[in-house]
């Protein structure tokens, strides 16, 4: 089948075959990919409208107890300052983005499961429930146990995120020590849906030794698990861990990534049509004027801006070309919003914009 024949089926909505995915994925030229990031704009506008989510990211803590090959917060990166936000600053931070509009935010951390963390997350969600504006709040802390994934629902948290990173379980082996093991992912992502989460899971794109077979695999693994939220970014080599030693970057290798990010976010808007899909920071990285509106243009609905303060954000560093380094969350705001008014989309303001995947699978919105 050739690949206008493909697209008018996804665009039709058929269901389409891991081979069928992988083709669209591998658009011929430059007028085909076009018109595949066009399809995926359109359907993204069928079930969202020209809207756009916003959810205040707050990244807590850089303390890990992982050692992930890829990511510059892994445990044995000495050079990281590490540090926690209190209690007091993470709930200022969720104040202001309550005052700003956004509607929700994301908890993220480095990944730890020790009883004090788990308490103090504990804390941090009935302390944020408590705030005058009614916050959605996800979580992104990585694998927990079922006691912890249901403590931390109770308390406040009604979405998280854990991305597969790749679903092909040789590629997850590759960039990951061997304590940390796919089974035990899958698992965690069973439980979170067992917890009642809206779950949100991903990959990372154009790692090394990573084909569009795979890709295309990671977008029937998202349906298969019946994901409600899907995050995706170009993989960025970090100069200073195993991965980004081992693969240093050629010339271009980076745009080329944030291309194929592009598709991807496309194709999946095409196959799973009501889920959420967020434009990722990492696509600003590569293309800080134009990355995460390019991720908008090709199907995303969700943004992410930051809210944290600036003095934590070099530490913070999962890769290499972080933007708004040095913007704190009122220059982030306007930014965005001028970047969203130029491409024609508007943004959600004091709704917690649950995604739409999970108010019809759980049948809890009679009207839909
Ligand atoms: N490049 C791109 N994404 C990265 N992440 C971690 N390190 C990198 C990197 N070097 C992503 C992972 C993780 C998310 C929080 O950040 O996919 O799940």
């Amino acid at each position: 089948m050739n690949f206008y024949d493909v697209l008018a089926k996804a665009k039709a909505g058929t269901n389409l075959s891991v081979s069928e995915l992988q083709i669209l994925l591998d658009a011929p030229d430059v007028n085909a990919e076009k018109e595949l990031l066009a399809a995926g704009y359109a359907v993204k506008k069928e079930y969202c409208g020209n809207v756009v989510n916003l959810r205040g990211l707050i990244e807590f803590s850089n303390i890990c107890s992982r050692d992930c090959f890829y990511c510059g917060i892994r445990k044995s990166m000495r050079t990281v300052s590490r540090y926690r936000m209190s209690m007091e600053e993470i709930t200022a931070a969720a104040r202001l983005a309550g005052e700003y509009g956004y509607g929700s935010v994301v908890l993220q951390s480095g990944e730890r499961s020790d009883r004090e963390f788990v308490d103090f997350v504990t804390g941090v969600l009935r302390e944020i429930k408590k705030l005058p504006c009614q916050l959605g709040i996800t979580l992104s802390c990585g694998e927990q146990t079922m006691d912890t994934y249901l403590r931390w629902r109770e308390a406040g948290a009604t979405r998280y995120l854990l991305r597969i990173e790749s679903s092909n379980p040789e590629i997850f082996a590759r960039i990951h020590p061997p304590e940390c093991s796919f089974s035990e992912r899958l698992e965690a992502l069973v439980r979170l849906k067992a917890a009642d989460y809206q779950v949100g899971t991903g990959v990372m794109t154009g790692l090394p030794g990573q084909s569009t077979a795979d890709l295309a695999e990671d977008v029937k693994f998202f349906q298969e698990i019946d994901a409600d939220m899907i995050g995706m970014g170009p993989y960025l080599p970090q100069e200073h861990t195993p991965l980004g030693q081992a693969n240093p970057d050629a010339p271009g290798a980076a745009m080329k990534r944030l291309e194929l990010t592009l598709r991807m976010i496309a194709v999946t808007r095409l196959l799973l049509r009501d889920v959420n899909i967020a434009a990722t920071t990492a696509l600003q990285a590569i293309d800080p004027a134009g990355g995460r509106e390019r991720g908008i243009m090709a199907g995303a609905n969700v943004i992410m801006p930051n809210v944290g303060d600036t003095g934590r954000r070099r530490d913070y560093q999962l890769y290499n070309g972080k933007p708004d380094l040095d913007e704190n969350a009122p220059e982030v705001r306007l930014k965005l919003l001028e970047s969203l008014a130029k491409i024609g989309e508007i943004p959600r303001f004091n709704e917690p914009g649950d995604p739409l995947h999970y108010q019809v699978r759980t049948r809890k919105n009679e009207k839909i």
